[in-house]
């Protein structure tokens, strides 16, 4: 029984050991994801991506992937499609309608936020 216990306790910090020297080799993720993000876009470059599947769109200085977004955009397809490749600040500041959007769709924002607009554009 001694001997099971000591195994158990054994293994138990030989996994908790294993796992921390691990993480001591994994990169640094937020450097990594930093590098990406700061990444500058021209215009020229945002204009290539402007399909249903790649879908890029600048929005206050910002360039956004929506490609996966943008089947679960709420509104008729077309709407947000029709941004795609282009600077986009007032259309998303308005909805093309004079309304702005919620702070809930500021912060879905974020997560698909792929680097800075080059020219600088607010
Ligand atoms: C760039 C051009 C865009 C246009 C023209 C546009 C337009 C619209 C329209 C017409 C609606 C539905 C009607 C309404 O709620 O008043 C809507 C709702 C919504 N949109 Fe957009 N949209 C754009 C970009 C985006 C982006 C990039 C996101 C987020 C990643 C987003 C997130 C949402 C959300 C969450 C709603 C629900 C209502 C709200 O929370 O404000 N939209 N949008």
């Amino acid at each position: 029984m001694r001997r099971l216990y000591l195994s158990a306790t054994f293994i138990f910090w030989l996994l908790v050991t294993a796992f921390w020297v691990g993480s001591l080799w994994l990169p640094p993720a937020e450097k990594s994801a930093a590098i990406a993000v700061d990444k500058s876009i021209s215009l020229a470059e945002l204009a290539k991506h402007r399909t249903p599947e790649n879908c890029w769109v600048a929005i206050r200085g910002n360039v956004y992937d929506l490609s996966a977004y943008l089947p679960e955009h709420p509104s008729q397809p077309d709407i947000l499609l029709s941004w795609c490749g282009k600077e986009a600040t007032e259309a998303y500041n308005t909805k093309s309608k004079g309304r702005p959007h919620s702070s809930y769709a500021d912060e879905l924002l974020v997560k698909y936020r792929i680097g800075l607009l080059a020219s600088g554009k607010p």
